[in-house]
């Protein structure tokens, strides 16, 4: 069954398994040594022996295969790449058979997100950025690439006018970028609506996805015509909080090749033991995505009618905005739920010293359940009048809903909420 020839190929023999069986086994088992561990090893190696000179010649020249040195590829990290082109890329790859899909891994989800940025936009390039993105996304723009001559439009993805008139207005601009569902707000953009968009109006630009809180179990951008999907893998990819980490996936073979001679140059390569833990990390994806989206919905119905919660964001109840278009685009709702508290910031300060069994902590997608400020926390690098105006409040708190017994965390927000 298994092609020893390299990862990649070996995940073209899962396509036509399910998502479990691809999380599970693609990119697994292959080129491994004389001792085939059951568990893919770990290359933990800065630098790969030649057999001898001439080898090493060929390795270099790109006329052999074969590992280097670990900035420049590593069998363990080549695994993890594997494994995310067979979950995102399947669908793209069953339809044209002769696309090629493939991934890069990152030290971090910011490093995918601006290697991926460095290959697509040069110096008087214009990028168009989601208006509310994390906050380091948002700084990037701002204060990083501006100083290299690529300049930002930031526009409200979930609106097509705006994202219409704007690319009217930059139809020369190199990428798009946005996040679905957005952190923390949970704002879901239409990404078969706005690439038609782009298809029509900007025909060198770049749909860029920025993917982390669905994961590609619940939607896979790719398939709906995006050509890039980013993720930062610290989060449910991972799954246990154990890395800082991230992955960019591509259908174009350029943008695969640019995106490469960044992470070669800059340098964001990933650790293999952290792709080693991601790629753990993912084997248990479905099951743990299931459970979170189940105990998400629970929590964001009980408090949907709270007195003291003024709002619940969650694309999984019926009363928000983005519902249906969440039926339509995910296969389920995620597992990240804000509140906005009556009390606003001193309820949610309250609130967060409190309640038991929630760990106080950025970030998210975590085994057990997390709770942050994003006002003063992952987006205090955002303007306050650009928060507000994004429905970020002072009185919002993102609550990353964990695996726990569903009772024990509504147990422990009501418990926390009669004291604020
Ligand atoms: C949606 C999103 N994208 C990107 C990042 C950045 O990822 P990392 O912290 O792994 O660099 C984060 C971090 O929280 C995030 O939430």
């Amino acid at each position: 069954m298994e092609d020893s020839k390299s990862p990649e190929l070996q995940s073209e023999f899962y396509l036509d398994c399910g998502f479990a069986t691809r999380a599970l086994h693609a990119g697994e088992h292959v080129g491994q040594p004389q001792h085939a561990s059951h568990t893919g090893a770990i290359y933990q190696s800065s630098t790969f022996v030649f057999k001898d000179a001439a080898e090493g010649a060929d390795i270099f020249a790109g006329q052999r295969p074969g590992y280097v040195y670990t900035r420049l590829g590593n069998p363990t990290v080549k695994v993890l790449e594997a494994k995310m082109n067979a979950l995102e890329g399947r669908e793209v790859k069953l339809r044209d058979p002769g696309v090629r899909v493939s991934s890069l891994a990152f030290s971090s989800g910011m490093s995918a997100i601006s290697s991926t940025l460095l290959s697509l936009c040069s110096a008087g390039d214009t990028l168009i950025l989601g208006d509310v993105v994390y906050g380091a996304t948002e700084h990037l723009a701002a204060n990083v690439l501006s100083r290299f001559g690529i300049r930002t439009v930031e526009v409200p993805t979930q609106d097509l006018d705006a994202v219409e008139k704007v690319l009217k207005a930059n139809p020369r601009a190199k990428a798009i970028l946005f996040e679905t569902p957005t952190n923390p707000t949970l704002t879901l953009t239409d990404i078969a609506a706005l690439v038609q968009l782009v298809r029509t109006h900007g025909p060198e630009m770049k749909v860029v996805v920025d993917n982390t809180f669905a994961t590609p179990y619940l939607q896979r951008p790719l398939e709906l015509g995006a050509d890039v999907v980013v993720h930062s893998t610290t989060k449910y990819l991972c799954g246990h909080g154990t890395v800082v980490g991230g992955v960019m996936t591509t259908c174009h073979d350029d943008v695969k090749d640019r995106a490469y001679a960044v992470i070669k140059d800059i340098g964001g390569s990933p650790s293999p033991f952290d792709a080693w833990l991601v790629n753990l990390g993912i084997k248990t994806l479905p099951l743990r995505m299931d459970r979170h989206c189940e105990n998400a919905m629970a929590v964001a119905r009980h408090f949907e009618k709270h007195p003291k919660v003024a709002r619940v964001y969650y694309p999984g109840l019926e009363s928000s905005p983005y519902h249906q278009l969440a039926k339509r685009q995910m296969s389920k709702f995620g597992g990240m739920v804000c509140f906005d508290l009556v009390g606003g910031l001193e309820a949610g300060r309250k609130l967060m010293d409190r309640v038991r069994i929630f760990t106080l902590a950025v970030s998210l997608g975590c085994v057990d359940s997390l709770i942050q400020h994003p006002a003063s926390m992952t987006h205090a690098c955002v303007p306050r009048e650009k928060r507000e105006k994004a429905g970020l409040t002072d009185g919002l708190v993102r609550i990353s809903v964990g695996l726990e017994d569903v009772s024990d965390l509504i147990g422990a927000l009501d418990e926390a909420l009669a004291t604020v």
